[in-house]
Formats: C-alpha cells, structure tokens, sequence
C-alpha cells in the first residue's frame, strides 16, 4: 500500500515561513505575523456555501480581532482572481467585504506545509484548518475540521482570549472556561509552595486543584 508522507506542524513549533500572493499583496509570511497574534485559516474552495458563511464570520468580527490585536489570514487553493471575484461577489450579494488577505496556494505549497492538505479528506482542497500564532511566531493552537462541518467562531474567539488571559495571568484555563470565570493556578512545584497554598483564599478542590479570580479587564 502507498503511504503519504506529510508534514504537520505541531503546538510549540515556530510557524513555518513562506512567501505568497494574496488579495492584498505579496507577503512574507514571518514579516506579517511578527508582534501581533494571527489566526491563519484555510477554506476548501472559493464559491462553495459553507466556506462563504465562515470567511463572512470572519469580517463579521474583524473588529473583534482588531480589539484583540490579531491579524487574520484566509487561504484556499485557488488564483487570485477567483478569490477576488469571490470577495466580490460576497460583498454584493451581502455587503460583507473580506479585508484580511487571503492567500492564493495554487502550488499548495502553504497547505502542505501546515498539514492542511490531507489527502483522505481530498487531494485537492485544503481542510478547514485555524492556526493560533502568537506575537513571537509560535503556534498555540490548531484546528482541524473536515470539508462538510463548518468551523464555530464562539470557539475560536473563546480559544483566543484564553490564550492571551493564559499568558498574560500565567495561569491555565479549565473546562468550558468563558472570560470573567476563575482561572487554575499552577500546581506547586514545592512543599513549601504548597503548604502556602493552603494559607491562600484560592478556591480549592486540593492543593493541585486551585482556583482564583482573574483582575477585570
Ligand atoms: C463548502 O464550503 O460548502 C464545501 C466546500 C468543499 C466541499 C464541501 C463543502
């Protein structure tokens, strides 16, 4: 039987550099991600219904990633001119226009470097991925969905300030964690750091358990 080699980035990983063409330029993929967060996310084709509701929730809430200092990036396998026609054809049917670039992969060289071609879903169209980038050009997080199932954009600005409060409060975030709920506190990584804890107002289930109140932003 053939087997496919395919590269997949992985949590942790600097984000692999490329150069590409987009709808609003020529860029360097490390030039465009450096200080800011970026959500790179890629769509299976251009013209085809659930990809235009997503990329339509995605300028929907430009504002919200503008607030959350995060660029965005779209990608599909398809020429500049079919994601202009695209662009335009969505903002007359809607009035939505999609300002974020989105990147032309016609070689499917960028897919196949993010792992977004995953040939038993199809060998021709990029899966619904979202890459999590931080500002020092790190992934954090990943999302996968095949080709029928649209993505949920509640999660993904959910998994987005979960991210940026982790880091900022260097805490970690339990189940179904929504912004204004208490976040855990790091396990001790001493006895003395533990019998501490107990002195502490934390809300404890035990001293590996422990949660706080987060300041209001
Ligand atoms: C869609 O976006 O509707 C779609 C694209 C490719 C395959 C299946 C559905």
């Amino acid at each position: 039987m053939e087997t496919t080699t395919l590269t997949m980035p992985r949590i942790g990983d600097l984000a692999p550099d490329f150069e590409a063409m987009t709808t609003t330029g020529k860029i360097k993929f490390s030039d465009y991600i450096k200080g800011k967060w970026t959500i790179l996310f890629s769509h299976p084709a251009d013209f085809t219904p659930v990809c235009t509701t997503e990329m339509s929730g995605f300028a929907l809430d430009q504002k919200f990633f503008d607030e959350h200092d995060t660029n965005l990036i779209g990608l599909s396998i398809d020429s500049i001119h079919a994601h202009i026609a695209w662009v335009n054809n969505v903002k007359k049917n809607t009035g939505v226009l999609f300002e974020f670039p989105i990147i032309a992969d016609i070689d499917m060289s960028v897919s196949k470097l993010y792992g977004m071609l995953q040939p038993g879903e199809s060998e021709t169209a990029a899966v619904r991925a979202v890459f999590f980038i931080d500002p020092i050009g790190k992934i954090r997080l990943m999302m996968y969905y095949p080709l029928n199932v649209g993505r949920n954009m509640e999660e993904i600005k959910r998994a987005l300030i979960a991210l940026q409060t982790a880091d900022k409060y260097k805490v970690a975030l339990p189940l179904n964690w929504t912004p204004g709920e208490k976040a855990i506190v790091p396990p001790p990584k001493t006895v003395s750091e533990m019998i501490e804890r107990e002195a502490s107002d934390y809300e404890m289930v035990d001293f590996y358990l422990a949660k706080k109140e987060l300041p209001m932003n």
